[in-house]
C-alpha cells in the first residue's frame, strides 16, 4: 500500500535515502569500504572501452555514469539511447564492457540492443532493479539496485540506485585499472556513505521546494539547465516535469544558452538551474545572468555558498546540503523529482498513472 502517503510516487520519493543506502550495502562493504562486485567473467582491469545503452531516465543514470567512468577510471565511453545504439551498428572492440541499465529489466530496445552487443563480443553486465527479468537472465553479470519494487510510473528511487550502482562500479574499475589513488578511494566512498544522511536533510526543503513549484505551474514551458555532471539531472528533471504535469519542458547543457535556446527567454518561461557549487558554478552563474538580463525567472537548486552567491539573481533557491561534487547528482536528483511531484499535485493529474505512459515499455 502507499504507507499514508497520497501517491506511490509520494512514498517511493520518501525511501530515496533508505533506498540509496541499502544499495550500498550490497556494493561496498562496511568494515573493509572496499566495492564488492559479483565474479566476474572477464577482468575489469583489460576493458578497452565501455558502451553504456538504457531508455529514459535510465538512460540520464547512465550519462551519469559516463561523467564518473571517464573522470575516475580515465575509460572511454560510448554511451546512447537503446532504441538509437540498437540499429547504429557501430565498430566495437570485442572484449569491451557493455553496461545497461533497467529498472524493469524488460525495456524492448534495451533488451534488443543487449542482444546486439552481446553478439559483438561486448561483456554484457546489467544494472537491474528486477533481476528476475529477461535482461537479468540474458546478461554475464547483474549489479543489482536495492529499490525494492516501483509502482508509480514514473521512476523516482530507482534512478538514485542505479546511480549507487554505478559510482560504485566505477571505483571498482578505477581500482582495477590503476588509476585510483587509495586517498582518492576513500574519499568517494565516504562521500557515498555519507550520501542516505545528507538525502533524509532534503526533505526539510518542502516549502522551498513548493514556493518554486508553484511558479512552475503558471508556465507553458520550462526550461532546465545544468554542466556538466549535473546536465543529465536537468535532463531527469525535465522528463519527470513533463511526465507528470503535462508541462512542456527542455533541458540545456548550460553553455549552449546562448546558441538558441536563450531566444526563449522570457518572464513566462522559468529557468530551473541544478548549481551546487562545484567547478563549473561560475560559468553557470555567467549563463544564469545573461538569461536574468531577458528577464528570465531563475530558480535554483544549489547548497549555502552557491545561495550566497545566487541571491540577487534568483527568485527561488532551494538550499541543498554540501556535498562531494562526486555524488552531487544523485543527491540532486531527489528535489528536482519532488519539484515535478509538487507541481504535478498543483495540477490535479494523475501523478502515478500518467496518461498515454507504461511502466515498462516491451514493445518496440
Ligand atoms: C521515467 C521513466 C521511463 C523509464 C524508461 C526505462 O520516469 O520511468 O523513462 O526510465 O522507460 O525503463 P526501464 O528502466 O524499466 O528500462
Amino acid at each position: 500500500g502507499k504507507d499514508g502517503y497520497r501517491h506511490y510516487m509520494e512514498k517511493e520519493l520518501h525511501e530515496h535515502p533508505v533506498v540509496i543506502g541499502q544499495t550500498l550495502q550490497r556494493m561496498i562493504d562496511p568494515v573493509t569500504r572496499q566495492v564488492v562486485l559479483p565474479t566476474l567473467s572477464f577482468d575489469l582491469a583489460t576493458l578497452p572501452r565501455a558502451v553504456i545503452t538504457a531508455c529514459g531516465s535510465a538512460f540520464y543514470a547512465g550519462l551519469i555514469g559516463r561523467y564518473w567512468l571517464e573522470a575516475e577510471a580515465r575509460l572511454p565511453v560510448d554511451i546512447d539511447v537503446a532504441s538509437e545504439l540498437r540499429y547504429r551498428n557501430p565498430p566495437l572492440t570485442e572484449g569491451g564492457l557493455g553496461l545497461l541499465i533497467s529498472q524493469s529489466g524488460e525495456t524492448a530496445d534495451t533488451l534488443a540492443a543487449l542482444r546486439g552487443l552481446r553478439s559483438a563480443g561486448q561483456h554484457v553486465v546489467s544494472v537491474l532493479n528486477v533481476e528476475a527479468s529477461t535482461m537479468g537472465r540474458e546478461s554475464d553479470a547483474v549489479l543489482g539496485m536495492v529499490a525494492g519494487p516501483e509502482i508509480s510510473v514514473a521512476s523516482t528511487k530507482a534512478f538514485t540506485a542505479q546511480l549507487a550502482v554505478l559510482a560504485s562500479l566505477t571505483i571498482a574499475i578505477a581500482q582495477a585499472r590503476g588509476v585510483l589513488s587509495p586517498a582518492r578511494q576513500q574519499h568517494l566512498t565516504a562521500s557515498l556513505l555519507d550520501l542516505p544522511s545528507r538525502a533524509a536533510e532534503v526533505f526539510v526543503q518542502g516549502d522551498a521546494i513548493r514556493a518554486m513549484a508553484a511558479i512552475i505551474a503558471e508556465a507553458r514551458d520550462v526550461l532546465y539547465l545544468g554542466r556538466g555532471i549535473c546536465f543529465p539531472v536537468a535532463l531527469e528533471g525535465a522528463l519527470k516535469l513533463k511526465e507528470i504535469s503535462y508541462i512542456h519542458a527542455e533541458a540545456y547543457a548550460a553553455g549552449e544558452m546562448k546558441h538558441g535556446p536563450i531566444s526563449l527567454i522570457d518572464r513566462t518561461v522559468p529557468i530551473v538551474v541544478i548549481a551546487p557549487s562545484n567547478i563549473l558554478f561560475d560559468k553557470t552563474l555567467s549563463n544564469l545572468q545573461e538569461a536574468r538580463a531577458r528577464g528570465g525567472r531563475i530558480l535554483v537548486f544549489t547548497d549555502a555558498q552557491g545561495a550566497a552567491r545566487l541571491k540577487d539573481l534568483a527568485e527561488a533557491i532551494v538550499v541543498l546540503p554540501t556535498v562531494d561534487a562526486f555524488v552531487a547528482p544523485i543527491l540532486y536528483t531527489i528535489p528536482v523529482q519532488i519539484l515535478a511531484y509538487e507541481v504535478a499535485l498543483l495540477k490535479g493529474t494523475d501523478v502515478d498513472q500518467p496518461r498515454n505512459l507504461a511502466k515498462s515499455v516491451t514493445v518496440e
